[in-house]
């Protein structure tokens, strides 16, 4: 049996459980992954349903220009609808969001407008603006503004709670959904507590969003505002899709800690998801005191990760913004059980220097003359050597010598490290607060970086 076009294949995405990255919580966790759907994420339900009621109200007319302020998943969605069903679009997003996201909006066939992240909403620059002026302007043109077209929240009433209600068997306890224009928080907040007004609902907040202190005081704070990294949850203002009695609790999740969990969840679980959903499962270990064994937590995952190759998913993205904690040449030595520097001097034998290799289990010995780092020997070094020559192991060090290891400082990440590391250069030096050289090798490297 076939299906007539992509939309048919949105919604009815599973629900799966964690296992090895939820083993700190006394719970069962269930992620309700929304990249199964066509356009990879939780929006394409409630853009083809804003969609359907545009149409159904005549706000749209055949061969119409969808205009919308996206920051890619609610485009995503469109964009597939649009296809479809004979329309335009034009999208206008902030210089925030991953390029990856505007690159696919464009190769389904949408125009994308990218604008300041760093103005008011009011500014004239700001993607809201822009797309509100675009559609006073553009013929035959629909602004979609999720934000405030309550077909959003209604796309989650109707298929994501019922599906989530049905697929546990009515046994969900906790919602925990990483909140932005508010749709899925409270369309499937709203339909579980339907069903039953004991299931927590939990939403997730951004730093830099007044979304969290507008629930707990009512007061619109724009003192909370400031730009953050974390993409797709948090705002600031609060979009008319919140009805905050379906929620239950807010908690801020940082930048790095969702980062850090999203790249958890692809190791851990398999699951390569976008980074709000790391931000998702960090607010539920941050609530995790208020968790018994018999709740079942259900975490929506709102998209997938090819979205974030270029960010959360790239080493060096992370560790310019001081996401990953690196070790440092410092942390790799003191780790060990003993700091004195296993070296050699230059008119000692290659003998000794075998028999050094074999006592301590080493490849690399840095080599000195009165004192002074001179240069280094390596088992890989002697071997070649040996080949050449099988009588080497009376000759002195110096007759053998290999050039020093290049010194770094002692605070150097290991990921720097590595650069100087190479086949003809097994290791670094650094001087320790006393004087003394230590070695860090690549051996030392590859294990700390596995780990
Ligand atoms: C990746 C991601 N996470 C979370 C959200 C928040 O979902 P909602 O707008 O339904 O509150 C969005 C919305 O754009 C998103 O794209």
């Amino acid at each position: 049996m076939w299906l007539n076009n992509i939309l048919e294949t949105i919604g009815n995405t599973p629900l799966i459980k964690l296992n090895k990255i939820t083993k700190d919580l006394p719970c069962t966790v269930l992620a309700k992954v929304e990249y199964f759907n066509p356009g990879n994420s939780i929006k394409d339900r409630m853009a083809l349903k804003m969609l359907e009621v545009a149409e159904a109200e005549g706000k749209i007319k055949p061969g119409g220009t969808i205009i919308e302020g996206t920051s890619g998943n609610t485009g995503m969605g469109l964009a597939l609808a649009a296809c479809v069903k004979g329309y335009k679009c034009i999208f206008t997003t902030t210089d925030k969001q991953s390029k990856e996201k505007v690159d696919i909006l464009k190769a389904v066939g949408a125009e994308v407008i990218v604008c300041p992240t760093n103005v008011e909403p009011e500014d004239p620059r700001s993607y809201y603006s822009v797309s509100k002026r675009l559609a006073t302007e553009v013929p035959n043109s629909w602004y979609v503004n999720q934000y405030d077209n309550l077909a959003n929240r209604q796309a989650h009433y109707e298929q994501t709670g019922p599906e989530i209600w049905t697929q546990t068997e009515g046994k969900v306890t906790h919602l925990v959904v990483a909140t932005g224009t508010g749709g899925t928080i409270i369309g499937t907040g709203k339909y579980l507590k339907e069903k039953n007004p004991n299931i927590k609902v939990w939403a997730i907040d951004s730093y830099g969003s007044l979304l969290k202190k507008y629930f707990e005081t009512g007061e619109l704070d724009n003192n909370e505002v400031y730009p953050y990294i974390s993409e797709g949850f948090g705002e600031d203002f609060v979009p008319e899709n919140y009805d905050m009695q379906y929620i239950d609790e807010f908690t801020k999740v940082t930048d790095k800690d969702g980062a850090v969990m999203a790249r958890r969840l692809a190791k851990e679980e398999g699951l390569f998801i976008g980074y709000s959903c790391g931000s998702c499962l960090q607010g539920v270990y941050n609530l995790k005191d208020q968790l018994k064994p018999d709740d079942v937590v259900v975490c929506i995952f709102h998209d997938h990760g090819s979205r974030y190759v270029g960010k959360v998913y790239n080493d060096e993205w992370m560790l310019e913004r001081g996401f990953l904690d690196v070790k440092t040449f410092r942390q790799v030595v003191n780790a060990r059980k003993s700091q004195k520097l296993i070296s050699i001097n230059n008119d000692a034998t290659v003998l000794e220097a075998i028999n050094l290799m074999k006592k301590y289990d080493i490849e690399n010995i840095p080599v000195f003359e009165n004192g002074v780092n001179v240069g280094a020997v390596s088992e890989s070094g002697l071997f070649s050597k040996m080949l050449e020559n099988g009588d080497i192991k009376n000759k002195s060090v110096s007759e053998v010598i290999e050039p020093p290891y290049p010194i770094v400082n002692m605070d150097t990440p290991l990921e720097k490290l590595s650069q100087f590391i190479n086949k003809d250069n097994g290791a670094v030096l650094g001087k320790d607060d006393s004087g003394s050289f230590q070695i860090v090798t690549k051996y030392d490297i590859i294990q700390s970086l596995s780990k």
